[in-house]
């Protein structure tokens, strides 16, 4: 059932190229100009009314939000919180006829997320979901339904959900602005053409696994390490510290590599791992510049870049490179190798890969 794999989150990672076919297809038009989503019912006038998107998520899927919300801001210029389930049923958010809910769960079941959920709809705001179950409470108590068909997913480290949930995000991020007839729809098809690649380039990027492997067994003595990045390069350090910490039991820290000064240097010291992600050219000489600062102290910079970045290459310990991608959909490939070395990490260091300590794969209790 694992597929001649050791594990299923090894199985599910090499899964994403497939997953990311699939929740893409019967979803962009023949002529690939236009988002197809038959499954979204809104009233008339909806699409064109909504002045603010809330997105409600834990953990992963969070994360996928906070890419998908860069994607939403940019494409549709409509303004969108992104906020952890937990905090956001909590706080008595401000929500209006215009606002729109839109909650992200693999599992369409964990607690805090339904509650939120159910907090926006008891207000009357209309909830969209992403989630990659059929039949899930999400699916059927939110109004309307994306479904990412990642197919089951059953490490309890979250990764061909992820990718997927991305996927998901970017084309309704995309039909929105088709929609709304925003000046940014004109870029939809070099999007969507960019998208329609990705399944080819997630199989290049998992070939960086060789690589990851090895660097995972003269790395995995290590207890602490530090993600950075600038804009969606930081949300996918985001993802990469959660995934190290969840199997490999390392602690890890993402941080927008901006703030570094505001404290956190003072841990940067002579061997501190630091995973730099730097896909964003327009943050590009911003982060080489935070690379160098963490240099400067004698940090192990690992990054992963594009291929061919001489740059990156002469200024960094390690380079991992990823295939070119539109930088708008980089985090679709990014995250591969930070997937692959938390994988490995957790197996160098003997832990249970796919059911990691303390956690379970729904939380279904707050
Ligand atoms: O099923 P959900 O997407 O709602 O789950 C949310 C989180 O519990 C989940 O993403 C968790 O963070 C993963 N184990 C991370 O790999």
């Amino acid at each position: 059932e694992k597929g001649g794999y050791d594990h299923f989150m090894l199985k599910e990672i090499n899964e994403q190229p497939r997953a990311i076919r699939d929740t893409l297809t019967g979803r962009i038009s023949e002529e690939g100009d236009q988002v197809i989503f038959d499954e979204i019912e809104w009233p008339a006038g909806f699409a064109e009314q909504i002045d603010r998107i809330h997105i409600v998520a834990c953990g992963t899927s969070w994360h996928a939000g906070m890419v998908g919300k860069q994607a939403i801001e940019r494409l549709t210029r409509i303004q969108v919180d992104c906020e952890v389930a937990s905090e956001y049923r909590y706080r008595d958010p401000i929500v209006t006829e215009n606002t729109l809910m839109v909650v992200i769960t693999q599992s369409g079941e964990t607690a805090d997320t339904m509650a939120a959920l159910r907090e926006a709809k008891a207000k009357g705001v209309r909830v969209l979901a992403i989630t990659n179950v059929v039949g899930s409470s999400a699916a059927r108590e939110a109004d309307d339904v994306i479904f990412t068909w990642a197919g089951p997913e059953i490490s309890v480290a979250s990764t061909k959900a992820y990718t997927t949930q991305l996927i998901a995000l970017y084309l309704f991020a995309g039909w929105l602005a088709q929609e709304r007839k925003t000046p940014f729809a004109s870029e939809l098809p070099s999007i969507l053409s960019g998208l329609k690649q990705l399944p080819e380039l997630a199989s290049h990027a998992l070939q960086t696994a060789p690589a990851i492997e090895k660097f995972a067994k003269n790395w995995a003595d290590k207890n602490h390490a530090f993600f950075i990045g600038r804009g969606m390069d930081y949300a996918v350090s985001l993802e990469g510290s959660l995934k190290l910490k969840e199997i490999s039991y390392m602690h890890a820290e993402a941080y927008a590599a901006g703030e570094l000064k505001h404290g956190t240097l003072a841990l940067i010291v002579e061997d501190i791992p630091v995973i730099a992600v730097v896909t964003q050219e327009q943050l590009y000489e911003k982060t080489l510049s935070n690379i160098k600062e963490v240099k400067a102290r004698d940090a192990f910079v690992l990054a992963v870049a594009f291929d061919g970045d001489e740059e990156i290459a002469k200024s960094v310990d390690q380079v991992i490179s990823i295939p070119r991608v539109n930088p708008f959909l980089a985090p679709v490939i990014a995250v591969i190798p930070l997937q692959l070395l938390a994988y490995y990490a957790s197996v160098v260091r003997g832990n249970d890969v796919d059911n990691p300590r303390n956690l379970a794969k729904s939380v279904t209790v707050e």
